[in-house]
């Protein structure tokens, strides 16, 4: 691994890890706590699951060199925004919103970048509400602000973003026009459910209210 040159660096990508997880850690809980004060106050749960990643050593530098940087400890953290990633699934558009809301919304969360990729889709035919936001992690001697990566979707567009990623994986990101046009029609149709799914939800609250 060409991060290793030494002791010296294999030290502080251990303690780059630690800290990237201990804030991957704090952005957990805090959705957990948010959601279940949703279900205490509104009964029922914005959030179907969570899952988060620490990016592997492998692709941290094969980013660097995508944009020409040197594989070090200090380029990684300035240049890779997502070492630490955490993915929110929904059930309902309206619920991703919510969340992004809540989150943005914490005192000690500082909100870098949205890109809101429901409004506007990749060509690809991606969807989800992106977000990058720096956590401050406390450390014995010192506190790291210390960026984590935030994907929220829907179900629906969890199970596109998957096969989709499954066959750009597959075809090295050539894959026939057929498929690709597949997919970008795939995505209407997650797009189409998802409204459809949202609006019936609304209909059933609205019975159980009346
Ligand atoms: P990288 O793609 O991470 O180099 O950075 P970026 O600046 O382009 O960030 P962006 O927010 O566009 O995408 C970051 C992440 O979103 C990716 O690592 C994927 O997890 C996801 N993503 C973005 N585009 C697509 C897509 O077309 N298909 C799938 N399946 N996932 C995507
Ligand atoms: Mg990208």
């Amino acid at each position: 691994m060409e991060i290793y040159t030494d002791r010296d660096d294999i030290d502080s990508w251990t303690e780059v890890t630690l800290i990237y997880k201990s804030a991957l850690k704090q952005i957990s809980t805090k959705l957990e706590i948010l959601n279940d004060e949703f279900q205490h106050v509104h009964r029922y749960n914005p959030i179907e699951h969570i899952k988060s990643r620490i990016k592997t050593p492998e692709s941290i530098v094969k980013k660097l060199k995508k944009h020409g940087y040197e594989s070090t400890i200090g380029n990684m953290v300035k240049y890779v925004n997502d070492i630490a990633g955490i993915r929110v699934i929904c059930s309902f558009t309206s619920d991703i919103y919510k969340i992004a809301e809540m989150i943005s919304n914490q005192s000690d969360i500082n909100v870098i970048s949205v890109k809101d990729y429901i409004v506007n889709p990749k060509p690809s035919g991606y969807k989800s509400y992106h977000m990058l936001v720096t956590i401050p992690v406390y450390l014995s001697d010192r506190i790291e602000e210390t960026k984590v990566e935030i994907q929220i979707r829907t179900v629906a567009m969890d199970f596109w973003a998957s096969l989709e990623h499954k066959i750009h994986y597959k075809f090295e990101g050539n894959a026939p026009d057929h498929i690709r046009e597949q997919l970008v029609e795939c995505s209407r149709i997650v797009s189409d459910l998802d409204t459809r799914m949202l609006n019936l939800n609304k209909e059933i609250q609205h019975l159980s209210e009346g």
